[in-house]
């Protein structure tokens, strides 16, 4: 979804419904982790899959090289190393998360 931003003011997650989405499409969420709540129960409102969205989490990162392990998600994965983009229902699952 692309707007121009002097158009619309708000969160992000106040205009998804105005995206008009489908459920097939694939939804890309970056920004800050606060965000990620409503965002995400927006675009599964809007029938898209926890499948089918995608996290940047780069904010977890410190050292970036996989030796600080401030960025583990899950006890198993390294953001600085695997991510920083997980799927949404795999990065759910390892963090036991209910969104
Ligand atoms: S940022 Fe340090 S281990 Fe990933």
């Amino acid at each position: 979804m692309f707007m121009r931003r002097e158009e619309k003011k708000g969160y992000v997650s106040d205009f998804i419904d105005e995206a008009n989405l489908k459920g097939n499409e694939y939804a890309l969420v970056c920004g800050p982790p606060a965000m990620f709540k409503p965002v995400i129960n927006q675009l599964k409102k809007n029938g898209i899959e926890n499948e089918k969205i995608y996290l940047s989490i780069e904010r977890r990162m410190k050292c970036g090289i996989g030796k600080c392990g401030h960025c583990i998600v899950g006890g198993e994965y390294y953001t600085c190393i695997d991510g920083p983009v997980f799927n949404y229902k795999a990065y759910k699952k390892a963090e036991k998360i209910k969104l």
